[in-house]
C-alpha cells in the first residue's frame, strides 16, 4: 500500500494565505538536493511550529549598522574595484585597447600597455597618463613572437609581484573581399582570384589572432595565478578581445579574420577550462566587441590616438542604430576584470549587431 500523504501547513508573514507542503512518511518524495533541509519537517514538529511563529510573528529585522556595512559591499567603488591592480593592455595604443586602457588606469590601475609602434604607446601614455588614480606605462613589444613574449614577462616579474590582469587585446584584420556575386563563376574569381587572399595572408592573420592569445596567457600564467595571493578575493583574469565576427553567420567580407575570431573564442573556452580543471585561480573569458572607432575600422586616428566612425554609418546596421563608444567598452572591461564568478565565457558587447546579423552554429 503506498504511504499516506501527510500534510505540512506553512504560515508566512507575507501573504495571508498558507503554503501547503506535502509529504509522505517514511520516505520524502522531493527533490534529493532538499531532503537534508526537509526531512526533519516530518519528524520535527516542534521544530516546524516555532519556524511558523517566526514567520507569523517576526516583524522584518530593523536596519541595523550591520546591514548598513552589508550594503557597502554593493557600492559602485567596491564592485568595479581595479585601484592598485596590475594590468597588461596588449595593443593599448589605440581603438579599443585605448579605450580599455583608459578604463583600468583612470580607476587606479597600473596599466602597461603593449605594440609594435613606439610613438603611439608614448602619446597614449603623456595624454591619458596624467592626473588620474593609475599609471600607464608603454612597452614595446610584438606579441606575435614568442622571444618578445618571453622578454615581456620577465620585464613584468622584475617590476610586479603579480599580473591581476590580461587583456589580450592586439589584433589584425588583413584582407578583404568582394563576397556577393551572381554566379559560380564570379564568386570563384572574387574570392580564389584575388591575389592578396593568400595562404599566407590567412596565415599572418591566424597568427595575432589566436596562437598569440595562447602564448601570452601560458606565458603569463605564474603572474596571473599570483594576483590571488596578492589580492583579497581577487583571481587574475586573461580577457581576450575577439569578436562577433566570430559568432555571426555572414562573413563580413574577411573570411580570414571571422574564422580567427571564432578560433579565438574557442580557444578561450579552452584555456578556461584547462586552467580551471588544475585548479588554478585565474579565470579567462573573452569580449567580443560589436563596431568600434579604431585604427582597424576608421584606417587612421588623430593626434589624440582616437578613431572617429560616423554615427549614420551604423543607423540602419545594428538595433543601437550607432557604432559602439568608449564608454561602451570601458563598462565591459570592468566588468569582465571584477566579476569573480565570470568564466570561461564571451560576452558579445554589440549593440544588438548578433541580432540583426543572425548567428552561426
Ligand atoms: N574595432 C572594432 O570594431 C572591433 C570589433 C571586434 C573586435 N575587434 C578586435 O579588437 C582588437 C583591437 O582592435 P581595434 O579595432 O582597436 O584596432 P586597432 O586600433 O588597429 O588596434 C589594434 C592594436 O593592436 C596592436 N597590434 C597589432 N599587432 C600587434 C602585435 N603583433 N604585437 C603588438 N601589438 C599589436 C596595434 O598596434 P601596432 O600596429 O603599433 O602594433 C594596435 O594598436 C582586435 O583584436 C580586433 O580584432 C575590433
Amino acid at each position: 500500500m503506498p504511504p499516506k500523504p501527510h500534510h505540512i501547513t506553512l504560515q508566512t508573514h507575507l501573504k495571508p494565505t498558507s503554503v501547503r507542503l506535502t509529504a509522505h512518511r517514511p520516505r520524502l518524495l522531493i527533490s534529493p538536493l532538499c531532503q537534508p533541509h526537509l526531512s526533519s519537517i516530518t519528524t520535527a514538529q516542534p521544530r516546524l511550529q516555532s519556524l511558523q511563529r517566526h514567520f507569523s510573528s517576526t516583524p522584518p529585522p530593523a536596519m541595523s549598522s550591520d546591514l548598513n556595512s552589508r550594503n557597502q559591499t554593493f557600492k559602485l567603488d567596491k564592485l568595479f574595484d581595479v585601484s592598485n591592480k596590475v594590468a597588461l593592455v596588449t595593443g593599448g595604443g589605440s581603438g579599443i585597447g585605448l579605450m580599455i586602457t583608459q578604463a583600468l588606469a583612470t580607476n587606479g590601475a597600473k596599466v602597461y600597455i603593449c605594440g609594435r609602434t613606439e610613438e603611439k604607446l608614448e602619446r597614449v601614455a603623456e595624454l591619458y597618463g596624467k592626473d588620474i588614480p593609475g599609471q600607464i606605462i608603454p612597452m614595446t613589444t610584438d606579441v606575435s613572437q614568442k622571444d618578445e613574449i618571453k622578454k615581456l614577462v620577465a620585464e613584468i616579474s622584475s617590476r610586479e609581484k603579480c599580473l591581476c590582469i590580461l587583456v589580450n587585446n592586439a589584433g589584425i584584420a588583413l584582407n578583404t573581399q568582394q563576397t556577393e556575386a551572381s554566379s559560380a563563376e564570379e564568386m570563384s574569381r572574387n574570392l580564389f582570384d584575388d591575389a592578396d587572399e593568400t595562404f599566407d595572408m590567412w596565415t599572418a592573420t591566424y597568427r595575432t589572432n589566436v596562437p598569440q592569445l595562447f602564448f601570452m596567457t601560458t606565458a603569463f600564467l605564474p603572474l596571473l595565478q599570483a594576483a590571488h595571493q596578492h589580492n583579497d578575493n581577487f583571481s587574475g583574469t586573461v580577457i581576450n578581445i575577439s569578436s562577433i565576427s566570430g559568432i555571426v553567420k555572414t562573413a563580413q567580407h574577411h573570411f580570414a579574420y571571422n574564422a580567427s575570431k571564432a578560433a579565438a573564442i574557442h580557444l578561450t573556452t579552452m584555456l578556461a577550462n584547462e586552467v580551471a580543471q588544475n585548479g588554478l585561480k585565474v579565470r579567462i573569458n573573452s569580449i567580443a566587441p560589436g563596431v568600434f572607432p579604431s585604427e582597424m575600422t576608421a584606417q587612421d586616428s588623430g593626434d589624440d590616438q582616437k578613431s572617429h566612425i560616423p554615427r549614420e554609418k551604423y543607423e540602419s546596421k545594428v538595433p543601437a542604430r550607432r557604432p559602439g563608444e568608449d564608454r561602451d567598452m570601458a563598462n565591459a572591461i570592468l566588468f569582465a576584470a571584477t566579476n569573480q564568478y565570470l568564466n570561461g565565457q564571451t560576452v558579445a558587447v554589440d549593440g544588438g549587431y548578433i541580432l540583426s546579423a543572425g548567428s552561426g552554429p
